[in-house]
C-alpha cells in the first residue's frame, strides 16, 4: 500500500498535489511519501516481531539522508556496500552496531572505517577478502566480526542482472567451501565468526527460492554452531520484489513464514536486508511532456527525466506505469515515452496507451523510490533531479537539484 491517490482528478503524494511540488521544485523530481516508508518499514518489523531480528536497510536502493533518518528514527539498521554507505549512515545518526557491510571488492580503508565505527559484521565474500579482513583487525587490534556470504546455488528465477545466488555468479563463497574457510579463520587473531549470511538477488517474486537458500544456510548456521563456532547472526538478504505492474511477490507476511519456516530452532539474530520493498512504492518520479512527435512508424512523448535520471528502463527494460499528474479526457493512443538523453535506450515507457497529453503536462512514473536517484548519473551533462520528502500535508526538498557549476567540480580545465 502506498500514499500516493487521486483526488479531485490530480494524484497526490498524501496530503500534497504533485502539481504543487512541480512547481516549487521544477521537474524532473523525485518525490517520496514519509508516511509509505514508515509503513512498509513497519510491516517487515511486525513480520518478523516474534523473533529476535535486526532489520538493515540496503541503502544502495536510496541512500537519500532524509530516507535514512527516517527509518534510523523508526529502528531500522543498514546494509551497506561502500565507505560512502558507511558514511552517509552515519552522517543521518544511523546506529553503527545496526551495521552490515556487504559487497564482493571491499578495500582495506574501507574495513578500517567500518571497523573504526563499530559495525555489527563484514559479510565477506572470498577467502583473500577474509585474509585482508583480518590483517586489518590485528593492525588495529581488534577481532573483526564476520559472517561468510555463502552462495547457496539456487536459482532465485529473477532477472539475470539481479540474479546472485547461482555458482555462476560473483557473489559470495562457493558452499562447499565454507566450513573450510571458518576453520581457517580460528586461526586468525584479526576475525571473530558471528554469522552466515546469504543473498540470492532482487525483485524476488517466488518463496520458494527463498526457502530452499535458508534451509541451506541455516543448515550450515547449525552445523557450525554444532564446531564450536560461537555464531549469533543468520542474515537472510534482502530481495523480496514489489508489484511494478502485473508482479504477483509473496507479501511480506508470506515471505517472513517462507524465511521462519526454513530457519527453526536455529537460537540466531535474524539479520534482513530489504531494499526495494522499502522504498520503490514509496516514491514517484515526476517529468514534463516537453514535445510530441508523430514519424510514419510511432508517436513519441518527449520527456523532461531521461535514462540519466532513472536507469531501470534502459538497463533492465523494467517497466513502471507512467501516469499524467491531471489526467485529460479523450481517446487514448499508443506511444513511446523516451527522455532527451542521446541513446536509443532511453525510453521511460515502450508503447503505452495514454489520453491526450499536451506541451507542459506533467506525468509521474511511479514505483522509482527503489534504484532510481541512487542509480542517478550526470551523463549528457544533465543535472541530476531534485528530490522531495512529503509527509502529511508538508513537502521539503531533502537533495537540491544539481546546480550546473556542480557538474565539473574538480575539473582543471
Ligand atoms: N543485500 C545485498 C547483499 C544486495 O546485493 C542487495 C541488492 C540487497 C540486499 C537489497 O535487495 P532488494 O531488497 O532491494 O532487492 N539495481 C537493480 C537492483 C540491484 C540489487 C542489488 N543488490 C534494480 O534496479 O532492479
Amino acid at each position: 500500500m502506498n500514499h500516493f491517490h487521486a483526488r479531485r482528478g490530480s494524484l497526490w503524494a498524501e496530503d500534497v498535489p504533485l502539481s504543487r511540488i512541480a512547481e516549487a521544485v521544477g521537474t524532473p523530481t523525485y518525490v517520496y511519501s514519509a508516511a509509505t516508508l514508515r509503513r512498509h518499514l513497519g510491516v517487515v518489523q511486525s513480520a518478523f516481531a516474534r523473533v529476535p531480528t535486526v532489520v538493515c536497510y540496503s541503502v544502495k536502493a536510496n541512500s537519500n539522508l532524509a530516507v535514512l533518518k527516517l527509518f534510523s528514527d523508526a529502528g531500522s539498521g543498514f546494509d551497506i556496500v561502500s565507505h560512502g554507505e558507511l558514511a552517509r549512515v552515519l552522517a543521518a545518526g544511523g546506529d553503527p552496531k545496526k551495521v552490515v557491510f556487504s559487497g564482493v571488492g571491499k578495500r582495506a580503508d574501507e574495513m578500517e572505517a567500518a571497523l573504526k565505527a563499530g559495525i555489527l559484521m563484514f559479510n565477506v565474500e572470498s577467502a583473500e577478502e577474509l585474509a585482508l579482513l583480518d590483517r586489518v583487525g590485528r593492525r588495529l587490534g581488534v577481532r573483526a566480526p564476520f559472517a561468510l556470504r555463502v552462495n547457496p546455488d539456487v536459482d532465485a528465477k529473477t532477472h539475470r542482472y539481479i540474479a546472485t545466488g547461482l555458482k555462476t555468479s560473483k557473489f559470495g563463497v562457493p558452499f562447499e567451501e565454507a566450513v573450510a574457510l571458518y576453520k581457517q579463520s580460528r586461526r586468525m587473531k584479526g576475525l571473530e565468526a558471528r554469522g552466515v549470511d546469504c543473498h540470492i538477488g532482487s525483485q524476488l517474486t517466488d518463496a520458494r527460492p527463498v526457502k530452499e537458500a535458508i534451509t541451506r544456510v541455516g543448515g550450515l548456521y547449525a552445523e557450525l554452531k554444532r564446531q564450536g563456532f560461537p555464531l549469533t547472526h543468520l542474515d537472510v538478504g534482502g530481495g523480496l520484489g514489489v508489484t511494478y505492474s502485473k508482479e504477483r511477490p509473496p507479501g511480506v507476511e508470506d515471505y517472513a513464514r517462507a524465511v521462519l519456516e526454513s530457519s527453526p530452532h536455529l537460537d540466531a539474530t535474524l539479520v534482513l536486508e530489504p531494499g526495494r520493498v522499502l522504498v520503490a512504492n514509496a516514491g514517484v518520479l515526476l517529468t514534463r511532456v516537453l514535445f510530441r512527435k508523430k514519424t510514419v512508424a510511432k508517436r513519441f512523448l518527449i520527456v523532461d527525466a531521461g535514462m540519466n535520471d532513472l536507469l531501470r528502463p534502459a538497463l533492465y527494460e523494467a517497466h513502471h506505469d507512467i501516469v499524467a499528474v491531471k489526467p485529460r479526457r479523450g481517446p487514448k493512443t499508443t506511444m513511446e515515452i523516451v527522455g532527451p538523453v542521446c541513446e536509443s535506450t532511453d525510453v521511460l515507457g515502450h508503447a503505452r496507451s495514454m489520453a491526450p497529453l499536451e506541451q507542459g503536462d506533467l506525468l509521474a512514473v511511479k514505483s522509482a523510490g527503489a534504484y532510481g536517484m541512487s542509480m542517478a548519473s550526470t551523463y549528457n551533462s544533465r543535472c541530476r533531479p531534485a528530490e522531495v520528502l512529503v509527509d502529511g500535508g508538508e513537502f521539503r526538498v531533502v537533495r537540491k537539484r544539481e546546480a550546473l557549476e556542480e557538474l565539473w567540480r574538480g575539473e582543471s580545465p
